[in-house]
Order: C-alpha cells, then structure tokens, then sequence
C-alpha cells in the first residue's frame, strides 16, 4: 500500500489548505487506499469541550491486513526487516512480508489457544527482536490490545502498568544483551506477577539460552507455544474506533497514564506521515533506532513503516558498543535510505573522534530525521554536515505518544529548512500558539504554549480506564482545545520551533519522566523524609534529573544515603531514571501554603547563584542560602 504521496512544497501547501477547508474530504481521499472489510460510515465525530472523538466511524477493518494481504499480494519476498544483533557484528537475519504473515498468524493462533480474546490485553515486555515485532501484529490479528512495556523498567513499574490494564497475558524473553551485559527479563517478571492476579499466562521467548525458571501451569516457551499451530489465521472484524493498543507515558501528576490509540485513525495518520516526511520510495532502506517500546517505535518501526510496505531495519544494540561507529556501520551494511535517530544520540556520537563516522560510506541516505527532544543549533549542524555530508534534508519531528504520529516536520527535501525548527506542521493539524490566558499569540517569533485545536486521526482516544484524567491533562487547560505540554516558538514563515516542556515532565536522553513519580519514589526509600526533583540542562542527555532530598537521621553517611536513593528509583522506575545529581538538603523552598517552590530549585540546578526573583513568599526564605552552601 502506498500512502497518497505529496510531492512538491507548492503541493503541501495547496494540501494543507484542503486539509483545514474540507478535513474530511482531505481524510476520507487519503483513507481510502487501505484495505478496509466495509468502508466508514461518517469520518470525523468530535468534542474538545466534553472530549470525545472517532474517526471513520463505523469503518470495519484488522490493520495487519493492509500490513500483510495487501503488501503479500504485491510482493511476498520482499524484505520487512533486516535484524541487526548487538553482539557480534556478523550475526544478522531478515525476514520477508511472508515470512512475517506466518508467524504472525502462528503466534495469533498461539494467543487464541491460551483463550485470548478480542478486547483482551496483552503485555509485551521484550527486547528489540523480529519477534516483538510479530507478537504486537498477532495481538491485532485477533483484536486483542497490546501493551509495550519498554524492556528498562523495573519490576515494579512493569506490576503498575499490567494491573492498571489488568492484563491476561505476558509475552517477554527469558533475556537480553544490553553493549556486554545481558538483562535477565524472565526474572523481572516473575517479580512483578507476585502483585499481578489478573495473568493467566507468561509466554517466554528463548533469547540468550539461559535456562529461566519456567511456573507450572502459567509459563510455556514461545517455540513450545507456536509448535504444529496453523500459519493462517482470519483476522478480527475490528472497528474503526477499537482499541488498538495502550501505550504508558509519565506526566506532570500521579502515576503514568495509559494512552490509548484506536485501529482506523492510528492506521491512516502513521502511513501517512511515514510516507510524506521520509518521502519513502519502495525500494529505500528504511532505519529508526528507537525502541519499539516507546511511541516512535510503534508508529515508525512497526506500524507506519509496515502500512507502506517498507523495509526497515531493527536493531538490538546501543550507538556506542562495541564502539563508537556502529550507527555509521550499519548505514554503510544495509545501504540505509532514511535514517531516523534522536538529538541525544547524536550529541553522544559527536563527542567521538570524527573517524568513526567517516570510515564509513553514508552515500546512501537520502533524508535524515531527529525526534524526541529539541535538537540544538550545534548536534544539527554536526549531523547534517557529518552524517549527511551537507546534501540530505534534515527532518527534525516533534510530535509526542498521545499524538501517535509525526505533527510538525518538513516532508524529505521538500519543504524549507531552517535549522532547531521543527518546521510546518503536516497537512490536518492545526496549531495555536496561546498565551497563559489563553489568547491566540498573532505576532511572529514570539513563544507561547503549543496548542491544537483541531482533532486529527491518530489522536489519543482516552486514558485507558480514566477518561476524567483524559480530559483534564489534555482539554482543561485550555477551553476546547488539545494542550501539549510544550511551549514552541512560531516564526514570519509559520514555521514552528518546539523549546520543550511547560509543565514538571523533563525529558532526559528523549525519554519522559514525570516529576512526581520519580519524587514518589524517592519518597519511598528508607532515609528520604521529602524529595524534589527538576530537570537541568545536560551536554548529552538533553536534560539530567537533579533530586533534591531531606532525610532523617537514621544515617550519617551521605554517599550510602545516595546509592540507596538510587536504588529506590531503579526498583520503582527502572535505572533508566537514574539522577545525575543528588543533593542532600536540610529544608525544601516552600510557599506558606506547602507548596515547592521549584522555579527557585530550577535555577539552583542550573547553577543560578543569586538571581531567584521574588522569594517573599517563602515561609522560610534562609533555606535557599542554605542549598546553596551545599550545592
Ligand atoms: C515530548 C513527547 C515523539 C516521539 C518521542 C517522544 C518532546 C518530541 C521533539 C522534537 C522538540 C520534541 C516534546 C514532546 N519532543 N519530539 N522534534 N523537538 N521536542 O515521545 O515520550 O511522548 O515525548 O517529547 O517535549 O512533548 P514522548
């Protein structure tokens, strides 16, 4: 299937104009090409004042049908994915769109045989395997609702995100290989089923041979479960406004949110985006090195990607095992197209001697892309006249997990390019810049809160189990329209510069953290009487976690409180949630009423020594001399 294609800047724009005159015409034209059991019958129902929103109503379809029938019929041999392995550099497979229809299906019928219905969820914890890949297309063979869990979480965050979904059953591997040290998947969780009671069943793939403990009657290897199954299965009636998947992100409050994305829209609006923003031609090789745990993966390794019929490659490994010229390695290996990675990388990479990049020939790009975080003046100029060679477009993607696909981009080498902007935003969605009031900002190059106000396909539906909290983090803050967190800055062109977060979500490394929930669980260790924890600006990661923590008096020894801390946020997060500082302070900046002053902690993060504005309203203004003397 190919996605209807834009091919010139004039183009795009006589496209976004239909797509804001006429969206449904402009939706329904683009609809049309996937291979639905029975047409919509309405495109687009919605509500930003009592949130509510489907589209392609009544349209009935299975997504891996125009993932698999349709790209099968036109071309079975043709290769999904190239499998590159971490570990030895000459240990690599592939497998075609046949290939991958049978093991879909084997695995379909896997699941049906353990009693998973449509409707059921289903929890994916593994590694960057082709068999994530399948095990997410054989949940919506049969309709039932996958839930990636990223393979970094700890036992704990994995127990939070099945029971919040009340999962039926656990796909994960016995391990995985992280650059040299293998993680032991099988054992996590074990650990987090002991608080799980609504799973039936743990299906264990045999990754690094390492034997796990197998529970009677709940755990069967993956290749006992797929034995002698059938590789053809009939694919679920699903509607369009079904629930395709849940995926948990963090925000500003409480625990992490299950954002939930239906099949019809969430098929129509990644194909798409996928197609027009990498500008992909049907023999290009496709690579995005995120992990299929996190939105980007979803919608640009598995889904979009898929929907067109790309190849791609997949990658278990890190930029930097075993050295510093793995990324550019296999660039050269599989003659890669389109290469799609983040600013953290990037800005990790050039902090390497230049030849790891140009030992290497990367004539083969044609587009490169960053998303996840802003990508700062220095990392784009580095990785467009390095890695691009000063002739491939950058394409830098903002978009976010409740979008479910890519908002604001350039489309390939077509549209202008202008340095740290993410540029014009896709046809059908329509951005608002507003002020803390609410009104509209008009004037160029001026930053306000980032706004859409206009529903697109791929929108969250709800939070799954709480549409309330739906409601409030995304349509409350601003009457009828869709809040995202993030201030940008829009130039005399229109074209948009996101500057990041507004609200207590940092982003480290392009990965989302609330506030909060690390707070919580500091909170929880033994020492800490009270936390508060900010973001700071950091060389590579973008942001880094500074925790500021009171303790009690149970111990004298600084360093051993830390390691502790640590811990704590390594067994309720992950330690990909690992702080970067930990100050140990006697008192929290706090207002009369309680509340944390954390622009004064921002700035002390910093490195901000005397510049804090109005601190009268503190109930005890000596605290921030106090921090700062510790600092
Ligand atoms: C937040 C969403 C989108 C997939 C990965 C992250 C930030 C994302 C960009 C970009 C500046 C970006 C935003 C956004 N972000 N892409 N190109 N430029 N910032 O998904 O985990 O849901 O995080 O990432 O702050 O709100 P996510």
């Amino acid at each position: 299937m190919k996605a209807i294609q834009i091919n010139s800047f004039e183009e795009y724009q006589e496209k976004y104009t239909k797509s804001i005159t006429q969206p449904e015409a402009f939706w329904g034209e683009i609809a049309f090409n996937f291979r639905w059991k029975k047409k919509w019958d309405t495109i687009l129902n919605w509500d930003f004042q009592d949130f509510q929103v489907d589209w392609f109503k009544g349209g009935k379809l299975n997504i891996t049908e125009t993932i698999l029938e349709e790209n099968i019929v036109k071309n079975p041999d043709k290769v999904a994915y190239y499998w590159e392995k971490k570990k030895k550099k000459d240990q690599h497979k592939s497998i075609t769109y046949l290939e991958l229809y049978y093991q879909v299906c084997e695995l379909a019928n896997g699941l049906k045989s353990l009693n998973v219905q449509k409707g059921d969820r289903v929890c994916i914890y593994m590694p960057m395997v082709i068999e994530s890949v399948v095990a997410m297309l054989a949940c919506a063979r049969i309709g039932a609702v996958h839930s990636v869990v990223f393979a970094g979480f700890s036992a704990n965050a994995l127990a939070d995100r099945i029971n919040d979904a009340a999962v039926k059953v656990v796909l994960t591997a016995d391990g995985l290989n992280r650059g040299d040290k293998k993680v032991d998947l099988k054992s996590m969780v074990d650990e987090a089923l002991v608080s799980c009671s609504t799973v039936e069943n743990v299906i264990v793939l045999d990754c690094i041979h390492s034997n796990p403990k197998m529970k009677n009657g709940r755990d069967i290897f993956y290749h006992d479960l797929i034995a002698g199954k059938e590789k053809k299965c009939d694919a679920a009636i699903m509607d369009a406004e079904d629930m395709l998947f849940i995926l948990y992100t963090s925000g500003s409050t409480g625990k992490p949110k299950g954002v939930v994305h239906t099949c019809g829209g969430y098929m129509v609006y990644t194909a798409y985006t996928f197609q027009n923003a990498f500008q992909y031609d049907s023999k290009d090789v496709f690579w995005c090195t995120a992990d299929i745990g996190w939105i980007t993966g979803h919608s640009y390794i598995v889904y979009g990607s898929l929907l067109c019929g790309a190849t791609s490659v997949l990658f278990e490994g890190i930029p930097t095992f075993p050295d510093a010229g793995r990324f550019w390695e296999i660039i050269e290996k599989y003659k890669v197209n389109q290469f799609y990675t983040a600013p953290t990388a990037i800005r990790s990479l050039m902090s390497f001697d230049l030849s790891f990049v140009e030992k290497h020939d990367l004539s083969s790009l044609k587009i490169i892309g960053s998303v996840g975080e802003p990508i700062n003046e220095e990392a784009w100029n580095w990785y467009y006249k390095h890695v691009g060679k000063n002739n491939c477009p950058i394409i830098d993607t903002w978009w976010q997990t409740e979008t479910g696909g890519i908002m604001l981009s350039g489309l390939g080498g077509l549209s202008p390019m202008k340095a740290t902007f993410a540029g014009y935003p896709i046809p059908g969605i329509q951005l608002e810049l507003l002020d803390t009031e609410g009104n509209k900002i008009q004037e160029a190059n001026a930053e306000g809160y980032l706004c859409v106000k206009f529903p697109w396909p791929s929108m969250i539906r709800t939070t799954y189990g709480d549409h309330e909290r739906c409601q409030q983090t995304y349509f409350s803050n601003y009457k009828g329209y869709y809040f995202t967190g993030d201030g940008a800055k829009r130039d005399e062109h229109g074209m948009y510069r996101i500057i990041g977060r507004v609200d207590d979500v940092i982003n480290v490394s392009g990965h989302r953290f609330g506030t909060a929930e690390i707070e919580d669980a500091i909170n929880k260790n033994e020492y800490a009487i009270e936390s508060a924890v900010v973001g700071f600006p950091h060389d590579i990661k973008g942001q880094g976690i500074y925790v500021f923590v009171v303790v009690n008096t149970k111990e004298t020894d600084e360093n051993l409180i830390k390691s502790s801390i640590i811990d704590s946020i390594a067994d309720h997060i992950g330690k990909i949630a690992k702080p970067d500082i930990i100050q140990v302070v006697k008192g929290l900046p706090k207002t009369r009423s309680g509340k944390i002053m954390r622009r004064i902690l921002r700035k002390i993060a910093e490195g901000e020594k005397d510049n804090f504005g109005d601190i009268s309203t503190l109930l005890d203004p000596n605290v921030v001399q106090c921090i700062l003397e510790t600092r």
